[in-house]
């Protein structure tokens, strides 16, 4: 089969004959038909974080397709259906996490395209108890950033505890925040959205963004949505990939507020003591979402809540994606077709 693989954190990707890998004990093969393109594969590619993949590996988080063989002891998955990967791949399933329903904090846990390998290939392995079911009639395309950036925005912005009818700040409008504007609004919340381009402020408007701010040329965007929302937003979620946009989105927060980080930038961010005492600030992390986080996305997405905005392209187009996605180009999300590679 072919799949686009790393063999160097400092080198293009290779996009080669690789073998068919066999699905073990509680494992299906599914066969891909797109992938969605996350920033994290890039981050991955790049060995951006402290505790990086061991090459050679194959990315991709967000795979659909169908299964086409199981391995022993499989009853949840047959021949024929349709399931996903996610970054969330498996767990152990009986630490304290896994046990009191915050089974993305197992320290046991295999991350799909990181430390299992990944949706960019014709063919994935998945974990029979862990992988997502696509229910009939969803378009494979559409579905497969929900996989990723839409579980992802969806647990984000229940962390953020905004309520109906507060406001919730957007920080970066790329794959998962165009996404988040759209669950945010689903769930009866305002957004007010910012970026660092005008194509993006075009974008959140598109999804339902009432402000969409231009930090680039915004004087000082903190001050525009407090001005705007009168006191600041009620909670935000940051999916930027920048660590500035961290500091601004607390700078716009109302009293009482919370912020969930998202985005994964390999920087620090300084916080300032004062004004989160004071204020009564809540900064929280928030990675992904559980088994339930995701079947409940996928549902938003089933009864046609969620359209992520995006652009369906060949696997051998991986590395001139990744350039684009570091230019900040993207509008939305890119869907690989593995069909066509
Ligand atoms: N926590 C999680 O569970 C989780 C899950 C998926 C992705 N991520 C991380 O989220 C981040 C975003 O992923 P993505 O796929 O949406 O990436 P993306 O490249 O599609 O979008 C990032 C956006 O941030 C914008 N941006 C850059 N600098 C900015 C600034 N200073 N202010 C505001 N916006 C700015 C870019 O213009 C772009 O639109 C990545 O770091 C990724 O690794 C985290
Ligand atoms: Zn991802
Ligand atoms: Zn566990």
């Amino acid at each position: 089969m072919k799949a686009a693989v790393v063999k160097d954190f400092t080198a293009p990707l290779v996009v080669e004959d690789v073998e068919l890998p066999e699905p073990g004990p509680g494992q299906a093969l599914v066969k891909v038909l797109y992938s969605g393109v996350c920033h994290t594969d890039l981050h991955a590619a790049h060995g951006d974080w402290p505790v990086k993949p061991t090459v050679p590996f194959v990315p991709g988080h967000e795979g659909v397709g169908e299964v086409v063989a199981v391995g022993d002891g499989v009853t949840r998955l047959t021949i024929g259906d349709m399931v996903g990967n996610a970054w969330f791949w498996s767990a152990c399933g009986a630490c304290e996490f896994c046990e009191t329903g915050r089974e993305t904090l197992c320290p046991e846990q295999r991350n799909g395209g990181y430390s299992v390998d990944g949706s960019f290939g014709q063919y994935m392995l998945v974990d029979a108890a862990y992988a997502p079911v696509i229910p009939p009639g969803v378009e494979p395309s559409a579905v497969a950033p929900i996989l990723c950036a839409g579980v992802t925005v969806y647990k984000g912005l229940k962390e953020s505890e905004v309520r109906p009818g507060q406001w919730v700040l957007i920080s970066g409008v790329g794959g998962l925040g165009h996404i988040a504007i759209q669950y945010a609004r689903a769930m009866g919340m305002r957004v007010v959205a910012v970026d660092v381009a005008d194509d993006k402020s075009a974008l959140a408007r598109r999804h339902g963004a009432e402000l969409a701010v231009n930090a680039l040329t915004d004087p000082d965007p903190a001050a525009t949505i407090k001005e705007f929302t009168g006191g600041g937003v009620h909670g935000g979620l940051v999916t930027a990939v920048n660590g500035a946009a961290f500091s601004q989105a607390v700078g716009a927060l109302r009293r009482g507020g919370t912020l969930a980080l998202v985005g994964l930038p390999p920087e620090q961010f300084p916080l300032d003591i004062f004004s989160t005492v004071l204020f009564g600030l809540t900064i929280r992390g928030s990675i992904v979402g559980t088994r339930a986080d995701l079947a409940e996305a996928i549902d938003f997405f089933a009864r046609g809540l969620i359209s992520p905005t995006y652009t369906v392209r060949p696997l051998t187009d991986i590395n001139a994606i990744f350039d684009e996605m570091t230019a900040g180009r993207i509008d939305g999300r890119v869907v690989m077709d593995m069909s066509a590679s």
